[in-house]
């Protein structure tokens, strides 16, 4: 084999700027002259390929597979050698869940891993792409080192790759790349593994053996293989309960984000006259999820909560929960739960990234986001097949069905009625003429009244994390109303065309009564309220929301 170290000439590309979780452009950009080389190489320059004492790096590379998956992973290897990195361990295939990759980060100690996704974005020749690189803690790099590596892609001149062959990435065991060692695994073994180490895979096989049903839509994505194995091979649920269960590269020409637009045909069948008991479906990366008992919607907050109350009825957490975070956006119901249990609860901006410190720190057990993202302490992101798994633990200690848990849940703790309104592809200057007059109107809300609601409070979020001080700003408008409403708007920092506006609308109902309202009808003032104040319709020339949540 050649193996002739390069170094390219090359320049700056605008624009490679890594956004909520990483770089993410559509794929023919990313597919562009040098484009994903310079990205690349600024990782490489932020963190090193080698140590202080010049010895070589070990990282984790893998993707959900989506077109140029498995070119790009060529490429990362050739300068991942190039720049002198010791051994890089990839999934077979250049495959590996999001949650896996944090895993196989962890377990294996290594100094961090690039994962290239673009996580719950359509894929394919003119969908989207994307890098980002995780830390040696298994999670997603910090604002502070992917600004770091934003600046380097400002100065680049030039970068280093081997002039070498492709690597059999489709067989497991050692291979070489010039010096550097690449350890080809199975990608879902470790992972299934760990999932034995939280959950009592007993009790859920004499559940199924017990004839509970299941559906899980894997959407054509990464979590097919996964589901798969733990599933049906290792819980003994019936073949064929895993659907669109091969992943391809442009996810069957789905929209693999689990949601209710999105995962239509799960909603139906769940919906319909003869659904399963459960019903679940991940994302691209398979780090997101959604859950659906028979006949009832489950919000993404509503699981969070659901979670951390009943989490001590599975092993992996029978020692209680250390505490609770939430990104600020996700609905208060998480709160209640924590309040409840005595431990502590934090208010974080939209993004993994930010649960990483809390984490790490031993201050909380199960984080959650109300973008369908739910995960625990035991890798660095959320983990679409874990909340699945956990939900399957309550359901079998419990007995009960999805909806009388639900229930059960509200009556204890009350109702925090939520929706997410999203608006999509707006363009850019209307999107950001209209937020910058929202903030500017922020100062002379509160006192005011609408809706009959009368507003508290009005700021534009900001965090200070508690373990290093680091400061967020400019995380989200909120409003704060009287009855405990509330309303929230930021851009999205994920999307690859033009602005998406996400109006997050929220109304606690303490019951026994009114608590089961349709969310639209009861959040109905809530959502009025969100479309006058922010002037939508004037700056945007909408007030028909795009994908509701
Ligand atoms: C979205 C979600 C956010 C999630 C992120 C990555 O980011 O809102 O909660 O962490 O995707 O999955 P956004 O597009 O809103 O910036
Ligand atoms: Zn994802």
């Amino acid at each position: 084999m050649i193996t002739t170290p390069a170094t390219v000439a090359t320049q700056p590309i605008a624009g490679q700027k890594p956004g909520t979780s990483g770089l993410r452009k559509k794929t023919p950009v990313f597919m562009g002259r040098h484009y994903l080389e310079n990205f690349t190489q600024a990782i490489f320059d932020v963190v090193g390929a080698r140590d202080q004492n010049g010895v070589g790096k070990t990282f984790v590379l893998g993707g959900d597979g989506r077109y140029f998956n498995d070119r790009a992973a060529q490429v990362i290897l050739r300068m991942a050698a190039a720049n002198g990195a010791a051994r890089v361990i990839v999934g077979q295939g250049a495959v590996l869940s999001t949650p896996a990759a944090s895993h196989l980060i962890r377990l294996n100690k290594t100094d961090g891993g690039i994962i290239m996704s673009a996580s719950h974005n359509p894929g394919g020749p003119t969908e989207d792409f994307g890098v980002k690189f995780n830390m040696p803690n298994g999670g997603p790099a910090p604002e502070g080192v992917t600004e770091a590596m934003y600046q380097r892609t400002t100065e680049i001149t030039e970068y280093k790759i081997l002039e070498a062959q492709d690597v059999d990435l489709n067989t497991v065991g050692r291979h070489y790349l010039g010096g550097m060692i690449v350890d080809v695994v199975d990608p879902v073994a470790d992972y299934a593994d760990l999932m034995e180490t939280l959950f009592d895979f007993p009790a859920l096989r004499a559940l199924f053996k017990g004839g509970f049903r299941m559906r899980m839509d894997s959407m054509c994505a990464v979590t097919g293989p996964y589901a798969v194995e733990i599933l049906e091979c290792r819980l003994g649920a019936t073949p064929g309960t895993v659907t669109h269960a091969t992943p391809l590269p442009d996810f069957g020409g789905m929209h693999p984000d689990p949601n209710p637009t999105w995962a239509h045909e799960l909603m139906a069948e769940m919906m319909g006259a003869d659904a399963p008991d459960f019903g679940a479906a991940s994302d691209g990366d398979g780090d997101r999820n959604m859950v659906v008992g028979r006949g009832i919607y489950v919000s993404p907050s509503d699981s969070l909560a659901v979670l951390a109350a009943n989490a001590h009825l599975a092993p992996g957490y029978a020692h209680g929960l250390a505490g609770v975070a939430r990104s600020m956006p996700t609905s208060a119901a998480a709160d209640r739960v924590a309040d409840a249990l005595g431990i502590a609860k934090f208010e974080t901006p939209t993004g993994w990234k930010f649960f990483g410190n809390l984490l790490d720190a031993g201050k909380v057990t199960l984080c959650g986001e109300e973008s369908f993202g739910t995960g625990s302490d035991h890798v660095r992101e959320k983990d679409g097949l874990w909340a699945v798994l956990l939900w399957l633990n309550i359901l079998a200690v419990r007995k009960q069905s999805v909806a009388d848990i639900l229930r059960d849940h509200w009556l204890t703790y009350g109702r925090n009625y939520y929706s997410r309104h999203d608006f999509e592809a707006i363009a850019t200057d209307k999107a950001d003429a209209m937020m910058a007059a929202l903030r500017a109107s922020l100062p002379g809300l509160p006192g005011q009244g609408i809706e009959g609601m009368a507003i508290t409070a009005a700021d534009d979020f900001a965090y200070t994390d508690p373990i290093d001080g680091s400061v967020s700003t400019r995380q989200g408008v909120r409003i704060l109303f009287e009855d405990g409403s509330r309303i929230v708007m930021r851009l999205s920092g994920t999307g690859t065309e033009g602005a998406t506006l996400r109006v997050y609308l929220e109304r606690y109902t303490p019951g026994p009564d009114g608590l089961d309202h349709d969310p639209q009808a009861a959040l109905a003032p809530v959502i009025r309220a969100a479309q006058t104040l922010a002037r939508l319709a004037e700056f945007t020339g909408r007030s028909t929301p795009d994908v509701v949540t």
